[in-house]
């Protein structure tokens, strides 16, 4: 516990992506939280949030995280949108790691993510409205855990993670 690398922010803020490139750059394993808890549960996250509800979906998030970073193994952790949610998981990922906040407009969020079905918090809502809601709740929560903000709205992919291995690497 203490060298993981875990990325925290909204929906749509680049977590998954940069989290692959950032595997492939530092050779490390990437934890995709989502994808961990879809092959765990046998379903999509609309169809947990459905049949279980979200506190369920809560509950399966925390769990692998907790998993994750009580290994000797140093992860790259792409944590879901909601994550830093419970505090315990925000102990947790003060603890085990360098926390990076990934983050951009809700406006560029919002717009990153119309029309995605995949993510039932912004199903049948105006997505821009729900992504404002969602910084204002969230973001002082992103920033308690983050040890470094990145901006994906303003930096290119390449240029964000670069950032981070520079950080990292000081
Ligand atoms: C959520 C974000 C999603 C996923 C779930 C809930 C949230 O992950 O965990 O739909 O509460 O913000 P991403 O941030 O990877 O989209």
């Amino acid at each position: 516990m203490g060298s993981n690398i875990i990325l925290v922010g909204l929906m749509g803020s680049g977590k998954s992506i940069l989290g692959k490139q950032l595997a492939s750059r530092l050779s490390l394993k990437l934890i995709d939280l989502d994808d961990e808890i879809v092959s765990q549960a046998g379903k999509s996250i609309p169809e947990i949030f459905r049949d279980e509800g979200e506190q369920s979906f809560r509950d399966m998030e925390s769990e692998i995280l907790a998993k994750a970073l009580q290994t000797e193994q140093a992860y790259i952790i792409a944590t879901g949108g909601g994550a830093v949610l419970s505090e315990d998981n925000r102990l947790l990922m003060k603890q085990a790691g360098s926390v990076i906040w990934l983050g951009a407009s809700p406006e560029i969020l919002a717009k990153r993510i119309t029309g995605d079905s995949n993510r039932p918090l912004l199903a049948e809502i105006d997505p821009l409205a729900k992504m404002k809601a969602l910084s204002i709740e969230r973001n002082p929560l992103y920033e308690e855990v983050a040890d470094l903000y990145v901006d994906t709205g303003k930096l290119t992919d390449e240029e964000a993670v670069a950032k981070i291995i520079h950080f990292l690497s000081d």
